[in-house]
């Protein structure tokens, strides 16, 4: 990391504490952003956190890069015809975000309840959420076994590994909260509630950081490393061999 940059990170720091909201400052962060990579920035924000930075003046800073990570995914999704492999493993990620937005807030309103009986809507919501995000396995496979080995064949294996570590954790989680939405009336109410939460909170954690570094790593590397047409062609008959989620998009 050189010193200049370091610098230049101190500036944009400093204004973006200091209240500035400009669209000037917000592109000049982008630019910047734009220039350096993820173990630069983290290495950088070590220094200055050494230096006696308070980490929550980095707060605005991960603002502005969310919002830069957007627009890329945005770019990308552009270049990207409907139905290849990546535009719909993408347009299928803004539907679990959904639902895993939908299992946040409801699980919010179950932790207010006192009583299995309270709300019977909010159980029922609970469950068909419980089985949607059960029913993106077809999504996870088709990662695992059709994109994941092309990328790997092209000499990356480090991020896919960590992918599939992921996709295990949550199968586990999910089942667990399938099961769980099958015992709401069985067991202890508080038990119930707490275990929900914990569950929950799992799954929304984990799945939204897989999906971002999916949207903003993963997939632009593998449509930088599979170059050929035929490949992504065959890929895509693979993918339909396996088969879709009940919530893809046509
Ligand atoms: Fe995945
Ligand atoms: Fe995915």
């Amino acid at each position: 990391m050189d010193e200049n940059k370091i610098k230049q990170l101190t500036d944009i720091l400093k204004r973006l504490n200091s209240g500035e909201n400009s669209a000037e400052i917000k592109q000049a962060t982008k630019d910047f952003l734009q220039t350096i990579d993820p173990a630069e920035l983290s290495a950088a924000e070590q220094k200055l956190i050494d230096a006696g930075l308070a980490p929550e003046d980095l707060r605005r800073l991960c603002s502005a890069h969310l919002e830069l990570l957007d627009d890329n995914l945005g770019q990308m999704k552009l270049t990207l015809k409907p139905g290849h492999v990546i535009d719909t493993l993408i347009k299928e990620h803004e539907i679990i975000l959904d639902f895993l937005d939908k299992l946040e807030k409801t699980n919010q309103k179950i932790q207010k309840m006192r009583s299995h009986k309270d709300n019977q809507e909010e159980f029922e919501l609970l469950k068909n959420i419980a089985e949607h995000l059960a029913a993106a396995e077809p999504h996870h496979q088709r990662e695992e076994k059709v994109l994941f080995p092309e990328i790997e064949k092209r000499g990356v294996s480090g991020p896919t590994q960590v992918m599939v570590m992921e996709h295990e954790d949550l199968r586990r989680y999910k089942k667990e909260l399938e099961k769980l939405t099958g015992e709401i009336s069985k067991i202890d109410f508080d038990d119930f509630k707490k275990r929900l939460d914990t569950v929950a909170k799992f799954i929304i954690m984990i799945l939204r950081d897989h999906i971002l570094k999916e949207n903003n790593i993963l997939y632009p590397t593998a449509l930088e490393v599979i170059k050929e047409n035929k490949t992504w062609k065959r890929m895509k008959d693979d993918c339909d061999k396996i088969g879709y989620c009940c919530f893809t998009p046509e």
